[in-house]
């Protein structure tokens, strides 16, 4: 029997509900199809920063590095550890170590939920550079505090880190409807969005039967809200992937639904699933924190992981119990509830 180990990082806030009900859910798939999920869960969160002054151990990664997924629930506590700290000594570390340079993000109303658009027929999978661009971490301050203050971020754009994503764009594209949406924007940027451009043309060729369209950023966020139908993948930077996936989680009907996987396509390290949401301190305390967010990343995980039959069965569950208006809208149901339902749906 197939077996996985899984490293479960629930963080801060609604991470650990959401996690703990993903995992349910996850393992009630598992045992209906057949395998194993084996999981050991690591405290590292803002409240671990706070007694050990780090949000993990110094070898955090490398005790990462031999499971075959992650799944993280939040990470960010801003009462307590500002985020430019959390973050950093967190998410994006993983994300960046185990180049997991693809974070996918897909964009479609579940069945029985009311997205704010007219539109409903949409079906995007948004694809964020994960590791370099404007979140290279390439910069300074220096005369701080001082009136002659400079601050200094400067975005590093690879021919490697460029041509990997929109390769990955272009093959998800071949796999779905053959549309490629390319996000810059050139205009204004002149260096390093011409140079994503010109890489895009030129991988295009290897491409014939991907129709690729090429979309400044202003003007995707304008299409993704009248006319995301017209929309198959779309591939963007990291800081631009980023604000057009909180775009693409209001139109699907908000962050509560929006699932994500930080892959490495090589599978030299493992890849880390999570929801899009964050830790949601305002709402940590009340129960009601929508797990479908963390459930579909789940799903993801076991599509990833080589278990499409389970990853399926999952998203079936969670169709059967949104159209029955289980989950649709923020703060209707208790996180438990949601889950429960699901469950039962699952098995
Ligand atoms: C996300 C989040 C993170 C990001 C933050 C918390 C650093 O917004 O996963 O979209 O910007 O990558
Ligand atoms: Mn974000």
């Amino acid at each position: 029997m197939a077996s996985y180990r899984i490293a479960l990082i629930p963080g801060d806030g609604i991470g650990g509900p959401v996690i703990a009900a993903a995992w349910a859910v996850l393992q009630a798939a598992a045992k209906a199809e057949g395998f194993t999920l084996a999981a050991e869960s690591f405290p590292w969160s803002c409240a671990y920063y706070l007694e050990t002054g780090r949000m993990m151990p110094e070898d955090g990664i490398e005790s990462l590095r031999g499971f075959d997924a992650i799944l993280l629930g939040a990470v960010g506590w801003p009462q307590t550890v500002p985020d430019s700290v959390s973050l950093h000594g967190l998410l994006l570390p993983i994300r960046k170590a185990f180049v997991q340079y693809a974070n996918i993000r897909p964009h479609r109303l579940l069945p029985g939920v009311q997205g704010p658009l007219r539109a409903e027929g949409f079906d995007i999978l948004c694809i964020r550079e994960n590791t370099e661009g404007e979140y290279a971490g390439a910069g300074g301050r220096v005369h701080q505090g001082s009136a002659n203050e400079v601050a200094v971020e400067t975005s590093i754009f690879t021919r490697a880190g460029v041509e990997r994503i929109l390769r990955f764009g272009f093959e998800q594209a071949r796999a779905r409807r053959g549309k490629l949406a390319s996000v810059t924007k050139s205009n204004a940027q002149k260096y390093s969005m011409v140079f994503w451009d010109e890489i895009t043309d030129l991988l295009a060729a290897d491409y014939p039967d991907v129709e690729v369209t090429r979309y400044h950023i202003d003007a995707m966020a304008a299409r993704m809200v009248m006319a995301p139908e017209s929309l198959d993948v779309v591939v963007a930077s990291n800081l631009f992937g980023d604000i057009l996936t909180d775009l693409g989680a209001a139109i699907q009907g908000g962050l509560g639904f929006a699932a994500s996987a930080n892959i490495d396509p090589t599978r030299t390290s493992p890849s880390m699933f999570e929801p899009v949401h964050g830790s949601a301190p305002d709402i940590a305390a009340l129960g009601i924190a929508n797990p479908i967010a963390s459930i579909w990343s789940g799903a993801m995980m076991l599509e990833h992981l080589g278990e499409p039959a389970a990853a399926k069965r999952v998203m079936r569950a969670v169709e059967a119990v949104t159209a029955r208006g289980i989950g649709t809208r923020p703060g209707q149901d208790k996180t438990d509830a949601i889950t429960a339902a699901i469950l039962s749906a699952v098995g």
